[in-house]
């Protein structure tokens, strides 16, 4: 007898462009929080460590992943940092408390040493500016220090700490998740909105070739949300390219059918967003239109109780540890996709974080570095993400869940690399009982046959990797065809997947 599965169609053609996919949609973000930047990024004793400090190994794993900017250097942290503590001789530079996570900060990266190691793994900062505690006077003087050429005092004294030329920093972020009450500094709507208006528009006198964020909410439950980002919007539109966006999820009832479904809220909260962005847009009767930084996401809940238990004031206290499962990779796989169907507008995004905390590569003080299960999705993604959007309408069957109705099994995405020639299907198959057959037509790439079908699969939802045993990794799949213009897809129960056509 056959085996029981479930059935879905889907059409992929060139002329449904959706847009270019921006590159930095596959960013992420390095905070000093927890053991990112010291003992991640940064261990000068470790064995693998460059001139500079930096670990090699986990350089390697960054650079795998293609990452084409991070942001930094928070996050709650960068809403109490003084930026001054961070830059000249290292034997000068304060140790400070660190307010936002309780933490003691020695200082030892800073500004330019984090420039230096975003070089080494090919890529770019998208600096975030104080507006907790601090305001326009800060953010300019860190402007003009990495980005003004020479002969001003800020910029001369880059130039006496040895980089003689500016950084040229594009992206800068306007403060951080300014309508959280946990935010130090927190702020209404109106006070944010005028403040980050009034910093964008020095901001903007000094170097106008920058692109600057605005804050919005920090996630779809906040009571505040959608108003705070209307109202800052108003204030910040002629000034500012991108609104920001962050969210979490976490699997905190043990429901893997409605965790696996939540990428749904997050396409919702783009949607409302958008919906935001040009609602102002209307009213001021502007014709620019603001994207959007998705410059927060990722899971986020395993860490949340062992890290009430952690001590405050250490250096590179382990927080935010979170070890991912398999069901978490599956979910990740699916906000990549919401990214990449987003792609007209959401034109910058941030996986959250990038080593240790809450991220896909972990580090042991003196030992390994080694890869989360998450890593996969998104590695995937980022290297055969790239080209055009295509909108690839489906049916598919659906399923509702405590929190979602009409959650269609398949979720996807599809890439077309016009350069490459490749045509590239991302799929995740939420059903964890049936395998998903799609019939895929794609009469249109002609002379294209199947190159790879990478999964992502495991009998056990809760699988985790550690520093020795790696159960969650990808392997070829054999079982999909294409014959005719027709794919034949199968993907496996809970599974992600990647598909791969290229022309021959
Ligand atoms: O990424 C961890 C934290 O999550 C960031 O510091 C903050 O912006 C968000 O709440």
């Amino acid at each position: 007898m056959a085996e029981k599965h479930l059935q879905a169609r889907m059409v992929v053609d060139k002329s449904f462009k959706i847009s270019d996919i921006d590159p930095r949609i596959y960013g992420s973000f390095i905070e000093h929080l927890g053991r990112a930047v010291y003992e991640g990024i940064y261990e000068p004793d470790h064995p693998t460590a460059d001139e500079d400090g930096f670990r090699t190994d986990v350089m390697d794993l960054v650079k795998q992943l293609q990452v084409p900017i991070i942001r930094y250097p928070g996050g709650n942290f960068v809403s109490g940092y003084n930026w001054e503590d961070g830059v000249g001789p290292k034997e000068n530079r304060p140790r400070r408390l660190e307010l936002a996570w309780r933490s003691i900060e020695t200082n030892e990266v800073g500004t330019n040493e984090f420039f230096d190691w975003t070089k080494k793994v090919n890529s770019d900062v998208m600096m975030a500016v104080n507006l907790g505690t601090r305001g326009i006077d800060a953010a300019r003087n860190l402007l003009e220090y990495c980005n003004f050429p020479k002969g001003t005092y800020w910029s001369d004294l880059r130039r006496k700490h040895g980089y003689e030329e500016p950084h040229n920093i594009k992206v800068w972020c306007l403060g951080n998740e300014m309508d959280g009450p946990w935010q130090i500094g927190h702020k209404t709507a109106y006070e944010y909105g005028k403040l980050a208006a009034e910093t964008a528009k020095v901001m903007k006198l000094i170097d106008p070739t920058i692109e600057l964020v605005s804050c919005g909410s920090s996630n779809t439950k906040m009571p505040t949300f959608p108003e705070y980002d209307a109202v800052s919007l108003e204030q910040t539109y002629d000034y500012v390219d991108y609104i920001s966006l962050h969210t979490y999820y976490g699997n905190r009832d043990n429901d893997t059918p409605n965790y696996l479904a939540q990428s749904l809220d997050m396409d919702e909260f783009i949607k409302t967003v958008i919906a935001v962005c040009d609602y102002v847009k209307a009213k001021k009767r502007s014709k620019k239109t603001i994207n959007l930084s998705f410059d927060e996401w990722n899971v986020w809940f395993h860490s949340n109780e062992q890290d009430k238990q952690i001590e405050p004031w250490t250096v590179a206290p382990p927080l935010l540890e979170d070890i991912y499962t398999f069901e978490d990779a599956l979910l990740v796989g699916s906000m990549l996709n919401t990214l990449i169907k987003h792609s007209d507008r959401v034109k910058i995004a941030c996986l959250a974080q990038l080593v240790n905390v809450i991220a896909p590569i972990m580090t042991e003080k003196g030992g390994k570095a080694w890869k989360q299960t998450i890593y996969y999705p998104f590695y995937y993604t980022s290297v055969y993400g790239r080209g055009q959007a295509l909108y690839a309408p489906v049916e598919s069957p659906k399923y509702d869940s405590k929190d979602f109705t009409d959650v269609p099994y398949l979720d996807h995405s599809v890439v077309f690399n016009e350069e490459n020639e490749e045509l590239v299907i991302f799929a995740v198959n939420r059903s964890l009982e049936e395998k998903l057959i799609v019939d895929v037509d794609v009469r249109a790439f002609e002379g294209y046959t199947l190159e790879e079908h990478v999964v992502l699969v495991n009998d056990d939802l809760k699988a985790v990797n550690s520093v020795d045993v790696e159960r969650v990794k990808p392997q070829k799949y054999n079982e999909s065809t294409l014959q005719d213009g027709k794919l034949t897809a199968v993907l496996p129960k809970a599974s992600w997947n990647m598909i791969r056509l290229k022309k021959k």
